[in-house]
């Protein structure tokens, strides 16, 4: 079932966080169901722009909708991550999304207050509701580069949300995307998380970039012929932390490629001959899935289903 994520930053405010993850394909959608139905959790699929033109916006509904009809106990939101303002707007007007980002935080303060605010009012009429984003991450977050991190302020935080009329906030604390986040030990700002809470008590905060990159994992790419070096994530272990934080939503995308690229690098190394896309396909969707899984237990979501439920029915 479909619901926004308002429904269920509620629920699991101060207390566990929601998995957020990307689908791009079949192979992940199917795995990404199974992981959370497994472990009783709910979930956020986010759709990013480069999803949506690896492949068409209709296959990607389409998988989501047939994956909602096989699996009827699963309850998530289908969000639209780090949009641009007319991609927002295809995606509220889809009918299909519950949650979309805009993602402006690369525009100065009060510009990205105007556009998150008018993509708020299109959204909200639709019964949408809209993530925005204050600081901005270091690396690359869709066409948009930051060369270091722009910390959130929590000083704006109260204006910002006020004046955008956002459900939620993306705060920027030293996280980054992709598989490289820290040269040393990660440096997570949570003093700005704590600030920040102080500012909007029950706001709920978003993390982006929190993969942890497995070095096991990355070990076993590097083995199998992969050339994935100094990779480092964040401590999974931290993630409840933010959740106590205000963290609802927790942002995982690398952590899944890394499992698709041991998967497949491993097999073709194993099975030289091979090139039925099918055996290689099926061993990915049941380690994603328990990837997924095992990612919900540290984030404290596994088990919540039923609650959540007797939660929507109030
Ligand atoms: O924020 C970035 C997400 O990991 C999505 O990545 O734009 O390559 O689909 P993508
Ligand atoms: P990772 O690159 O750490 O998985 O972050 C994903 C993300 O923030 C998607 O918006
Ligand atoms: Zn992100």
């Amino acid at each position: 079932m479909i619901v926004t994520t308002k429904e269920l930053f509620q629920h699991a405010y101060g207390k566990y966080a929601i998995g957020a993850y990307n689908i791009n394909n079949l192979e992940q959608c199917e795995g990404l169901f199974q992981g959370n139905v497994r472990s009783e959790a709910p979930f956020i699929i986010q759709i990013s722009k480069g999803a949506r033109s690896y492949t068409h916006k209709a296959y990607l509904e389409a998988i989501i909708k047939a994956a909602n009809e096989i699996h009827p106990e699963a309850i998530f939101a289908v969000h639209l991550d780090h949009g641009d303002e007319k991609t927002c707007y295809d995606c509220i007007d889809s009918g299909f999304y519950s949650s979309v980002m805009i993602d402006a935080s690369s525009f100065p303060y009060e510009e990205n207050i105007a556009i998150t605010k008018r993509v708020v009012e299109r959204a909200h009429a639709k019964g949408l509701v809209v993530e925005a984003e204050l600081g901005q991450l270091k690396g690359v977050e869709e066409d948009v580069a930051a060369a270091e991190h722009v910390y959130t302020k929590p000083e704006e935080v109260v204006d910002f949300v006020t004046k955008t009329g956002c459900d939620s906030l993306a705060c920027a604390i030293g996280t980054s995307h992709g598989a490289f986040k820290f040269s040393g030990d990660q440096k997570l700002r949570y003093d700005i998380l704590e600030e920040v809470q102080k500012q909007i008590p029950g706001f709920p905060l978003v993390m982006h970039g929190s993969s942890s990159v497995p070095q096991g994992e990355v070990a076993r790419i590097n083995a199998a012929g992969g050339e994935i070096k100094g990779a480092k994530g964040v401590d999974a272990t931290q993630f409840l932390g933010a959740a106590k934080r205000g963290v609802t939503k927790i942002n995982i995308d690398t952590d899944g490629r890394l499992v698709w690229t041991r998967v497949h690098r491993e097999f073709f190394r194993d099975q030289p001959a091979g090139f039925d896309l099918r055996i290689p396909g099926k061993i990915f969707i049941k380690e994603y899935a328990d990837f997924i899984y095992e990612k919900n237990c540290l984030l404290g979501a596994a088990g919540q289903l039923e609650s959540v439920k007797a939660f929507l029915k109030k």
